[in-house]
């Protein structure tokens, strides 16, 4: 059978009190909607339908091809937000999923059984249902006394039985495509919120004689609707929590879950160690056993296997194979560096290459540079790169050993094998296998200190006697 899914997020979200739209909120550094899309492509819908409104612009330029939408010029209830789908799926046949872009947490699986529940017993209408000990804010899951649904009623129109039902609408569901429209078109707006509820399909349907069911979940924390800053720090910890476990199931070790954050798109590989205070994020892949962390922050990288990173920011950045980052290291965007390299204490890279077998093991700064294999930079050389108005280039080719303290002025290239003495200021290239020495020859005076020190003492001398 043929599936579509509709998808709500036209809601400006008032209650997150945000400039930021509602379903643009990040759970797990992911946008809410961009959750549930990814779910809903899971079971295989061949059409998704996105009903925009609020951030209109902003929701589809992050969502992209990913699906079709529709304008929901005002926000006139879920129901209301629904119809506006007409257009385009209204002459299709089949199942239809509508689920509500602030639920990221729904599943895959439990979509699944759901839509197969629907389609197997050829329901009309199948809602998705959890029992919540708290339910105040949802819809409430009203049965006869058979079990059976008769209608979903929302907090604000609940009688006082109505209020003490702890079975809610989790605002997903399953429709026969054909028959959620003309129901849609008999819903009316006089309610508590005056608005065109949804969910008033499911009393609708019911009472024309439809097949109205329930797939009720027990994971509880899959029905969060997130209205408020309150709901988004839950869903955030509940994703929190499915995302460490899914990692743990895969081989990763995470020392500390709690004080452990990965993002929702980040890839890690098995026998990988994440101590605690680590945070991955946006599209970060991790190699196979790594040890990373205590303290480190990882966005938008791409790190090899055997790869250890300590107390370090990355940022964009690559790092080969056992390679070494830190402690106290800050790769900045197009860092690049190859097989074991080390990059080691209080040293800043930013858009560098630093290939095979090179070591930067202290208190340096590379920037705008390529840096050849096995070269040595010592500890405190920098490269001088940008003269307040532009970037310039620095090259050290292979082998090339860079003494400590050296300042690069860029552009400048230090050539194969060659020498640049501690200490030095380049200014202009060194040739390949040559010494490059850059500072004033120093001076001994024979005696000196003995005589500064005599002429301190006959001062201090003669101040105390006047
Ligand atoms: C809705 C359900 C409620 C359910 C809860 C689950 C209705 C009437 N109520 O309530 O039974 O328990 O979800 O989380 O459906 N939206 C639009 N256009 C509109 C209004 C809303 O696109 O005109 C979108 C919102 O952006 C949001 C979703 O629909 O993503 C749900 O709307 P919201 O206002 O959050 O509904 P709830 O009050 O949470
Ligand atoms: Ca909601």
């Amino acid at each position: 059978m043929k599936r579509m899914a509709i998808v709500l997020a036209a809601g400006q979200g008032k209650r997150m009190k945000s400039k930021l739209y509602k379903v643009l909120h990040p759970v797990c550094g992911k946008p809410m909607v961009g959750h549930v899309l990814q779910t809903v492509e899971k079971v295989r819908c061949e059409r998704s339908v996105v009903v925009v409104g609020h951030g209109a612009e902003a929701v589809r330029s992050y969502l992209g091809d990913a699906a079709e939408y529709v304008l929901q010029e005002q926000q006139l209830g879920t129901g209301h937000a629904v119809k506006q789908a007409k257009d385009l799926l209204g002459h299709e046949q089949g199942s239809t999923l509508v689920i509500c872009g602030d639920t990221p947490l729904v599943t895959a699986e439990t979509l699944e059984s759901m839509l197969e529940l629907h389609e197997t017993s050829k329901a009309s209408a199948t809602v998705l249902t959890a029992h919540m000990d708290n339910p105040k804010g949802y819809g409430r899951v009203i049965r006869g006394e058979a079990g059976d649904v008769l209608r979903i009623v929302e907090q604000k129109d609940c009688s006082p039985e109505e209020d003490a039902v702890r079975e809610i609408n989790t605002g997903t569901y399953c429709f026969d495509n054909a028959k959620l429209f003309s129901a849609l078109e008999k819903v009316t707006n006089q309610n508590a919120q005056q608005e065109y509820y949804l969910t008033d399909v499911i009393g609708i349907m019911k009472e024309a004689g439809e097949k109205v069911l329930a797939y009720q979940t027990d994971d509880h924390t899959e029905s969060i609707g997130v209205n408020d800053r309150l709901a988004l720090s839950q869903a955030e910890s509940f994703m929190r929590e499915r995302i460490a476990r899914y990692h743990m199931l895969n081989g990763v070790t995470i020392i500390d879950p709690a004080s452990t954050y990965v993002g929702a798109d980040v890839t890690i590989g098995a026998d990988t160690i994440l101590n605690p205070g680590t945070i991955l994020k946006g599209n970060t892949v991790i190699g196979e056993q790594c040890e990373i962390g205590p303290q480190s922050e990882i966005e938008d990288s791409v790190i090899g296997d055997r790869v250890t990173v300590k107390h370090s920011v990355l940022n964009r950045a690559e790092v080969g194979e056992s390679s070494t980052v830190g402690p106290f290291a800050y790769l900045r965007p197009g860092s690049k560096l190859g097989e074991h390299v080390k990059v080691g204490d209080f040293v800043e890279v930013k858009n560098s290459t630093i290939d095979d077998g090179s070591k930067v093991s202290h208190l340096s700064y590379i920037g705008d540079a390529k840096v050849g294999k096995n070269v040595n930079v010592g500890c405190g050389a920098i490269t001088v790169n940008y003269d307040g108005y532009n970037k310039f280039v620095t090259e050290i080719e292979d082998d090339a050993f860079v003494g400590s303290n050296v300042n690069l002025i860029a552009p400048v290239k230090v050539g194969k094998g060659a020498f640049v003495v501690a200490g030095s200021t380049i200014t202009h290239s060194v040739p390949e296998n040559d010494l490059a020495i850059a500072r004033i020859r120093q001076e001994n005076k024979p005696g000196y200190a003995e005589k500064i020190r005599a002429r301190a003492r006959a001062k201090k001398n003669s101040q105390s006697q006047s």
